[in-house]
């Protein structure tokens, strides 16, 4: 399995950790050629490198200009990683520079690119740099969040490169699954974002749900050959390429849109936020009056996943069904309860748990879940981009769905 790897190397003072990523790559039987850009080599020496990897070390786009190996290196990888990724180094990534070798071998690269940054706190919570991140997964680059803990200075924070065996773990998981088309064949439906439910014709009672994690779902499930439809209530991100998108505006709508996708779907996602109570909705426009409030009654919407169960009865030929869990929950176990009284109650074959107290879910781009699935299957995917987590439920289906 084992392939071609470039291993990028940016320029900041973990740098040095790169040596142990190489090694741990080599020793795992890749065959790594070492891109070094100009300042890293101001860390870490040209002959370190060299050595580490058996072979000579290109750093600029102007020695061995016959074998052009701006383009070569690569169009051959099956993988190239970055490890660290500078603040300036995702900037050139993300608008297309070419002027160096490493940022060539990105734009030329045909397999996965997988990124480790790793910079000072302000300048990975700047904007600036948390866009140019957005933008780069947004094109499918794996970007690692940084760890939490000391700096180069006295102080500490996020912007740590993760261990260097974190980094290898996560790079032959990207040459084990390269192409990642295992989904081909499969009609998926995904609902996502938030239902809005009308109480007069101007006002509507909402949710906080951003769509980011069932457009991830949407994404991803493209990116490895799905055929995908995305049930979209109220979003704060765009839609993903490649997919037919449904509008709907409220839990009623949604559930009409799900149950008519369900017969032509092999897997149905229900990651939309749907409000559980609507309000008896006023023809006109409530006027003020005086100074009195309203009262506003709410009744019961009908549970979507639970109904899709239904449904689906006992035929063999239904669709796999997936529920997501909304949960604000004491410890762990009190999580891991909450999400196996849900599972029974709604009946779906898996459930993605997820604690969304605090600020921690909603229009943020990492999660932590678990995933529960109807068998007492259950696997803890610490927290990661939503793009990861994505795969991780991706994964948990593709175990458990015949491929056409
Ligand atoms: N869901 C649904 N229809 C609803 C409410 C929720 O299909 N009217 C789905 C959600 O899309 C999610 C799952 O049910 O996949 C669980 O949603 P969640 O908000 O966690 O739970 P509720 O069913 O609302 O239950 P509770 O409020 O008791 O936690």
């Amino acid at each position: 399995m084992p392939g071609r790897v470039v291993l990028g190397v940016a320029g900041g003072i973990a740098a040095y950790k790169a040596c142990e990523i190489l090694r741990g790559l080599t020793e795992a039987g890749c065959d790594v050629t070492v891109v070094p850009t100009s300042s890293a080599l101001k860390f870490v020496g040209a002959s370190t490198w060299a050595a580490l990897s058996g072979k000579p070390v290109a750093t600029d786009v102007w020695t061995g200009v016959h074998e052009v190996p701006h383009v070569r290196l690569g169009q051959q990888a099956d993988l190239v990683l970055v490890a660290p990724a500078t603040a300036d180094l995702l900037a050139r990534a993300a608008q297309g520079l070419a002027d160096d070798l490493l940022t060539n071998v990105l734009l030329t690269a045909h397999g996965p690119v997988l990124m480790a940054p790793a910079m000072h706190t302000e300048m990975w919570q700047h904007p600036a740099t948390q866009r140019n991140v957005a933008l780069l997964r947004d094109r499918g680059v794996r970007v690692l969040d940084p760890a939490v803990g000391r700096l180069t200075g006295a102080d500490s924070g996020a912007g740590r490169l993760p261990g260097p065996s974190a980094i290898v773990a996560a790079a032959l998981d990207l040459l084990r699954r390269p192409t990642r088309e295992d989904l081909a064949g499969l009609r998926i439906t995904v609902s996502a974002g938030g239902t809005r439910e009308a109480w007069d014709p101007v006002r509507f009672v909402g949710n906080r749900s951003s769509g980011m994690q069932g457009v991830e779902l949407a994404r991803t499930a493209v990116s490895r050959g799905a055929e995908v439809t995305l049930v979209a209530g109220a979003m704060e991100v765009d839609p993903p390429a490649g997919v037919t998108v449904v509008e709907v505006e409220s839990a009623a709508q949604l559930h009409e849109a799900m149950v008519e996708r369900a017969q032509s779907s092999d897997v149905l996602v229900m990651a939309a936020a749907v409000a559980d109570f609507r309000p008896v909705a006023e023809p006109a426009k409530v006027k003020k009056d005086g100074d009195d409030g309203v009262d506003l009654h709410l009744e019961q919407t009908t549970d979507v996943l639970a109904d899709l169960v239904r449904r689906r009865g006992s035929s063999a030929a239904a669709p796999l069904i997936v529920g997501f869990a909304a949960e604000t929950a004491t410890d762990r176990d009190h999580l891991l309860d909450l999400g196996r009284a849900k599972l029974a109650r709604k009946g779906c074959d898996l459930l993605v748990v997820n604690d969304v107290g605090g600020d921690a879910v909603f229009g943020q781009p990492t999660n932590e879940v678990v995933i529960l699935g109807s068998e007492g299957e259950h696997q803890e995917i610490p927290r990661a981009a939503k793009a990861e987590i994505a795969d991780a439920v991706w994964d948990a289906v593709a175990a458990r769905v015949r491929l056409p």
